[in-house]
Formats: structure tokens, C-alpha cells, sequence
């Protein structure tokens, strides 16, 4: 991999997601030898800490985020010697030229990263154009959520494009990151035997779950806010939904498979009241038992400041896309938080075969699936019917997988976190783990939908307790397609 020479100003600098992921994956490339020694990353915040704090503040999350076998000490001293501190007041255009001096010192090419709200990043992007600290050729990253809703998505983009074009902005969706999220594009593309098999001749229903075990940490000022439906679906569900609906892209250029996501997102049927009463569930969660441990109810999260909020934290929505490849199959997304177990994976559930020879008490055994599993325990199993072992089975069919463990087959040492290549692909300057602008806004005008429904309804999400696989209308939204939902995590 080519070292790219850059300077990182990664703004927010002092925040959760700087101290939990920014960092330990920039640490990470560099113990991995993948930065470019002239390589700087510039702290920026607010907070009036001076550099040997600064300094001391990384190393500790460092040590507390990554497995103490991973802490190497030589490359943590030469990553640490990277960092230079800058405080800074975001929306103060005077204090900007500290950072001018600073860049000027290298004249590296420039990479922003904005671990910010989003409702000041053009104000940011307005400061450091004034400050002359931009050019062509700066980079800038966005994390999400880009916005609330459409409009204020659009407003956000629109203060960011006065200063950057389209090629500049790296949008976050750090699903795209994952290792195994990637590998939905080499599974699809790579091998002819799941490509001439992938669309509505062959295919009777996907599922995709999402589903965590934690609740909202310490973000409830930020989730009450937003809900699961923003949090989730908006960017990670249709992301992932659009890898496995889309169809394939001329090559891997980034703007060849943006185009092939956006006309998924464009085919997405529209929510309407029918749908919404229908097919889709609006869950939150209430007091019950993870994985052994007691866990609050929504409402009586120690931090909550509105016993009465109607933000949900678990939907189910089936979704169908209205187009050639995917006409009449129904997709089945549900995420929440507080579920039985943290998994997220996509089953394809195939057709059965079109003339049953078979016992007919077998008939509704099980059909072809092929599970993908995004974590944990990385892998894909396909399901297969075989003939039952044993003289006296007769012709008796059963289900069983054919396996690929990724850490097993490959034996793969450690899976790199999702933004760790995306570091390294902003540092090299390749958009295609990123999100285009109209992606965004077409996935905000299929849930905006939904939102706006719900807000008219003014009816209250349904409750499941804490520990379980979501609210009871979510597995009678299946069951009563002839349905269920893939439990079986193995
Ligand atoms: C984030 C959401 O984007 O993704 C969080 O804001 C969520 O609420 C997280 O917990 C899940 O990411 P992962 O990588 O743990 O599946």
C-alpha cells in the first residue's frame, strides 16, 4: 500500500468518538507500518488542555480501547509523537490561524475530519476557507447523522459544498468499513454461481437484522432526538441493503457502485399510511434482562429527561423494491437496541424447487439459505438439504451448512475496524466505502416518510422488554406472510 504524506486535522478531538475510535484506529495503521512518516494528526477542541495532557489523554483511551496485546510500546511512542494539540474554538473565525501556522509548517496535503454535530460544519468549512487553510485539494470527512430530515440534510450538504466538490467529501457510513460488509460486493461479484441466482426467480425473501445488546450509553441527549430509524436504518440498514439489492456495478470505481446504490434507493417503495400500519413496527424497550444483567426500561435510563418520549429504539419494516431484478420479494430489516444478542446478518432465503419430489410431510423442511454474518463470528454458511445418514432414514432430507469462518479458514488474527480502512482510504484518496450526496437524501426521503407518519399518527411505539427479539407485532408481521425471522445464530 502506497504512504500517502497528509496532515489529519480531526476536529473534536477530545470527543467520545475521537477517544473510543479515531485514534486507536489511527494507532492501529500505524503499528501495521501503513502511514507515511511525515504523516501529522492535528487534535482539535476546545477544551484549554495543553499538549502533554493532550498527549496523556490519548495514551490512556488507547490503552483502554485496544486489547493490551496490541499496545506495542515503540509504535504507540511513534504514534503519539505525531499528535499536536490544538485548542480552538470552532465557531471563532480569529482562531483559526493557529492552525494555518500549523499547516504551513509541512504543507502537507490536508484532510479534515469533522467528529462535530453536523449543524456546524459549514460554519467550520466557512472558517477554515477564510483562514486560507483549504485548497482543491483538501479532503474532508463527515461523520453522521448529516442532518435530521431531508431539509436539513440538504442544508448541511449546501453550506458544506460552497466550499468542497462532490470528490472532497468522504461521508461516514462505517458499516461500509467493515470488513464483511465489503466482502457482500467480492460474494456477489466474484462468483457466477450466487449471480445467476440473485433476483426474483430465485430468491423468495432477505432479512436483514441488526440488533445490539447495548442500550444508548451516555447519548441520550442525542438518541431521544433521533430514534433508531435515523440512528440505523437511515445509513447503516439501506447501506447494507443496498450492497445485497443493487445491481452490478461497471467496476469498482466509486462512483460506479454510488450509482447502482442510489437506484435501489430510488426503486424503495414508498411507506404509505397503509404500509405504515403494516409494515412497520415501532418498538422501545422496557425493563427486562440482557444476557443475564438487569437492564432499566427506556424511559427509566438513568439519564433520561422525558418519561413520556415516544422515540423508538427497535424497528422492523419490509420493504420491497420496485423494480425488475426484485418484483414481489419482500425484505425484512429490523435493528434495535437492548436485543437478546448483538448480531447483525443477512439471510437469503431461496425458493424452493419448483417440482417436489420429496416425502410431502418434508415439503416444509427448510428451503436453500445463505446466511451472512457481519458480526460476530464473521463468516457465511450456506444451507443445504442433504440425505438424512443411516439405512434406516429411507430418503429423509435434512438441513445442513456448508461453512466459511473467516477467522477459522483464514486464520486471520485480528479483523481491522471498520475505521481503520476508512482512514486509509481517505489518506489514498478512494471514495468508494463512501457516501455520495444523494445517497443521503434519497435514504432521508424513504424515512422521512416513516417519521412523518408516525409524527401524524401521534401513537406511541410498542413495548418489548429488554433481552428479547423485539416487540410481539414485529414476528406477526412475518408469521403472517408465511414467515419467520432466522433466531438461529450458529
Ligand atoms: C452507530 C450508531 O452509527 O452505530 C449507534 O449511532 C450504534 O447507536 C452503532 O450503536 C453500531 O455500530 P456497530 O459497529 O457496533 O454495529
Amino acid at each position: 500500500v502506497a504512504k500517502t504524506k497528509c496532515d489529519i486535522a480531526l476536529f473534536g478531538a477530545q470527543g467520545d468518538l475521537a477517544l473510543r475510535k479515531l485514534f486507536p484506529a489511527l494507532y492501529q495503521l500505524d503499528k501495521a507500518n501503513l502511514l507515511a512518516p511525515q504523516l501529522r494528526v492535528l487534535g482539535l477542541a476546545r477544551s484549554p488542555i495543553d499538549q502533554e495532557n493532550f498527549l496523556e489523554t490519548v495514551r490512556i483511551h488507547l490503552c483502554k480501547f485496544i486489547a493490551a496485546n496490541e499496545i506495542d510500546e515503540i509504535a504507540l511512542a511513534r504514534f503519539l509523537a505525531r499528535l499536536f494539540y490544538i485548542e480552538i474554538d470552532f465557531t471563532d473565525g480569529n482562531a483559526y490561524h493557529t492552525l494555518h501556522d500549523k499547516l504551513c509548517e509541512t504543507n502537507n496535503p490536508l484532510v479534515c475530519y469533522f467528529a462535530t454535530p453536523a449543524a456546524i460544519y459549514g460554519e467550520i468549512c466557512q472558517n477554515l476557507s477564510n483562514a486560507g487553510c483549504i485548497d482543491n485539494h483538501t479532503r474532508i470527512v463527515l461523520e453522521k447523522p448529516i442532518g435530521y430530515d431531508l431539509a436539513s440534510s440538504k442544508k448541511i450538504n449546501d453550506a458544506v459544498a460552497q466550499h468542497f466538490a462532490e470528490e472532497q467529501i468522504y461521508r461516514i457510513d462505517h458499516y461500509l468499513g467493515k470488513e464483511t460488509v465489503q466482502n457482500l460486493i467480492a460474494l456477489r461479484f466474484a462468483n457466477s454461481l450466487f449471480g445467476s441466482q440473485w433476483d426474483h426467480n430465485h430468491i423468495d425473501h432477505i432479512e436483514i437484522t441488526v440488533a445490539e445488546t447495548i442500550g444508548i450509553e451516555h447519548r441520550w441527549g442525542y438518541f431521544d432526538r433521533a430514534g433508531q430509524l435515523r440512528d440505523m436504518v437511515q445509513n447503516h440498514l439501506l447501506q447494507l441493503l443496498c450492497l445485497i439489492a443493487m445491481d452490478p456495478p461497471n467496476d469498482l470505481s466509486a462512483d460506479s457502485i454510488r450509482d447502482e446504490k442510489v437506484k435501489v434507493l430510488k426503486a424503495l417503495k414508498p411507506i404509505d399510511t397503509h404500509s405504515l400500519n403494516h409494515d412497520v413496527i415501532r418498538g422501545q424497550y422496557c425493563a427486562g434482562s440482557v444476557q443475564g444483567q438487569l437492564a432499566p426500561g427506556y424511559l427509566e435510563e438513568p439519564e433520561g429527561k422525558d418519561s413520556q418520549s415516544c422515540t423508538e429504539t427497535f424497528v422492523a419494516i419490509k420493504a420491497q423494491i420496485c423494480n425488475w431484478r426484485w418484483a414481489n420479494v419482500p425484505f425484512y430489516l429490523r435493528t434495535g437496541k437492548r436485543m437478546t444478542e448483538k448480531l447483525s446478518q443477512i439471510i437469503i432465503h431461496f425458493k424452493r424447487p419448483p417440482h417436489y419430489i420429496f416425502a410431502p410431510e418434508q415439503r416444509d423442511i427448510a428451503e436453500n439459505k445463505l446466511i451472512i454474518r457481519l458480526q460476530p463470528d464473521e463468516g457465511i454458511s450456506l444451507q443445504v438439504l442433504t440425505k438424512d445418514q443411516g439405512l434406516e432414514k429411507g430418503m429423509r432430507l435434512k438441513p445442513g451448512p456448508l461453512k466459511l469462518n473467516f477467522s477459522d479458514t483464514f486464520h486471520t488474527q485480528r479483523i481491522p475496524d471498520a475505521y481503520e480502512r476508512l482512514f486509509l482510504e481517505v489518506i489514498q484518496g478512494s471514495q468508494y466505502l463512501f457516501v455520495r450526496r444523494d445517497e443521503i437524501e434519497y435514504a432521508w426521503v424513504w424515512c422521512d416518510q416513516i417519521i412523518n407518519g408516525w409524527q401524524s399518527q401521534n401513537t406511541r411505539p410498542q413495548k418489548y422488554p429488554a433481552g428479547s427479539w423485539g416487540p410481539v407485532s414485529s414476528i406477526a408481521m412475518i408469521t403472517r406472510d408465511g414467515k419467520s425471522w432466522h433466531e438461529d445464530s450458529a
